[in-house]
């Protein structure tokens, strides 16, 4: 793209300050900043300015029931996990991972995945994930391809990673990486916000930028040549998601579901998690900010919470269906920031207060065009723990105490008691549960 037609691209989207500066760029920010500016679509843009004017998606919950939440056990879930089981040996099953995130609660320098939270090792969020598909692929004898989303900041740093770790035991050719889009942050008047001289703000366009992504790298064309119909999905932050879980995954298939959901009882009435609700004859997830006081405390006559369930982000979905919503347009978040930006005299300026917008697409909003939903009931506390803050509430000294509880009820469900205060840690490849802690018996100390 040359300077003609950037600034023609401009100023069929009202967007020709980006070029206010350009006679003090030198050849490589020019460069650059006309790069950056191919990037820019008017579609998406006018989507932007859309949400801006009237305020986001939100959702008017006021309507919403609570959904049937499947609470498996006995033969429902031998069955369940025997339909899974049945899928993974044949190789129908992969794994998708977003891991595309900024990461600015945690503050961590790097891709969130590379944050070590092996009590014993430091390894990192990869790691668990990644050796977790190996167990399991191991275990039903059939590949589980792994699907990594990362973003244009993120992607070199998560293939090093991968690189340097010899992919964790996992063969490369069943890995594929790919990255996300990025959106231009705007002001309130629609501006897009330039942080530098030259530069336009962008950030990830939020997990929801997984279809477009998924469709635009090929990895949906991948999954479909390998035969794949049942896509687990999984955020890269919790260490204890059980991948590619047989009674999940076979609940989805029985249930002939495009779009599955794991779900936990919320601990407490106002917990920062999304809860799906079912408006006439399709469900949406409505983010907390969405419910009011009395639905967040309703209780049924059991004098439970009505909307008991809240959503970890774990996921089934069927593969055609990712193919079928890949090409629509996703609504769109606001997310009100401080995003630095370059003011008339050329200087940048942080703001001390929010004075931009973020525009992102969240994946469960393509929750009400499945045709059949299915939600299923599991215990935090064995599968959920995520790291999003440096300290207090779901950082990473909450997740390793959460994964070494998790490890010592294995041990001891095999006879062994392990004292809180050891150090505790278990490489998923030696066990993925209680059972393999059986097979395999027990070597104690770290190697
Ligand atoms: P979070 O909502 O926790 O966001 O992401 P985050 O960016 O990781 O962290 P903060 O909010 O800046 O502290 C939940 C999951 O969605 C992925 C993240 O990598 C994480 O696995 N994600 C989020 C993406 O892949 N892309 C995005 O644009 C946003």
């Amino acid at each position: 793209m040359n300077y003609q037609e950037a600034e023609k691209k401009l100023k069929s989207c009202g967007q020709e300050h980006l070029l206010a500066g350009w006679n003090k760029l030198g050849k490589k920010a020019r460069e650059a900043l006309l790069a950056q500016i191919a990037t820019l679509d008017a579609k998406s843009l006018a989507a932007c300015r859309k949400a801006l004017a009237s305020g986001g998606d939100a959702i008017d919950s006021s309507k919403g029931r609570a959904p049937k939440v499947a609470v498996l056990k006995g033969k429902a879930l031998a069955e369940a996990v025997a339909a899974g089981e049945r899928e993974l040996s044949a190789g129908r099953v992969a794994a998708l991972l977003v891991a595309g995130g900024q990461g600015s609660r945690l503050g961590y320098d790097g891709p969130k995945g590379c944050y070590g939270i092996g009590p014993v090792t430091n390894a990192p969020l990869f790691y668990f994930h990644a050796r977790k598909i190996y167990a399991r692929s191991l275990r039903y004898g059939a590949p589980i391809p792994f699907y990594v989303m990362t973003s244009e900041a993120n992607n070199a740093a998560t293939v090093k990673c991968f690189e340097d770790n010899g992919y964790f035991g996992l063969d490369p050719k069943n890995v594929f990486f790919f990255t996300q889009g990025m959106w231009p942050g705007m002001d309130k008047d629609g501006r897009i916000i330039m942080d530098a001289p030259g530069h336009v703000f962008m950030s990830p366009d939020g997990h929801g930028g997984l279809l477009a992504a998924l469709k635009r790298s090929g990895a949906l064309a991948d999954m479909k040549k390998r035969g794949i119909k049942s896509v687990f999905f999984f955020q890269v932050d919790n260490p204890l998601v059980e991948i590619a879980d047989p009674a999940f995954v076979g609940y989805h298939v029985m249930q002939k579901s495009e779009y599955s959901l794991k779900l936990c009882a919320k601990r407490d009435p106002k917990e920062k998690v999304g809860v799906p609700m079912k408006f006439g004859d399709c469900h949406r997830m409505v983010e907390y900010t969405e419910m009011t006081d009395e639905q967040c405390n309703r209780r049924d006559k059991s004098g439970k919470l009505y909307f008991l369930y809240g959503s970890p982000a774990i996921h089934v979905f069927d593969r055609a269906f990712l193919e079928r919503e890949a090409s629509k347009q996703m609504p769109l978040h606001l997310a009100f920031k401080k995003i630095p930006f370059v003011d008339a005299s050329g200087k940048v300026v942080k703001p001390s207060e929010p004075n931009g917008y973020k525009f992102e697409k969240f994946i469960f909003d393509i929750l009400p065009n499945a045709k059949v939903a299915a939600f299923l009931a599991f215990d935090q506390k064995d599968e959920f723990s995520p790291v999003k803050n440096a300290e207090g509430g779901d950082s990473p000294a909450t997740c390793k105490a959460d994964l070494q509880a998790k490890w010592r009820k294995w041990l001891d469900a095999c006879g062994v008691k392990v004292d809180a205060s050891v150090p505790l840690e278990i490489d998923p490849a030696y066990a993925l549960d209680a059972s393999d802690i059986k097979k395999n018996g027990i070597c104690l100390g770290a190697d």
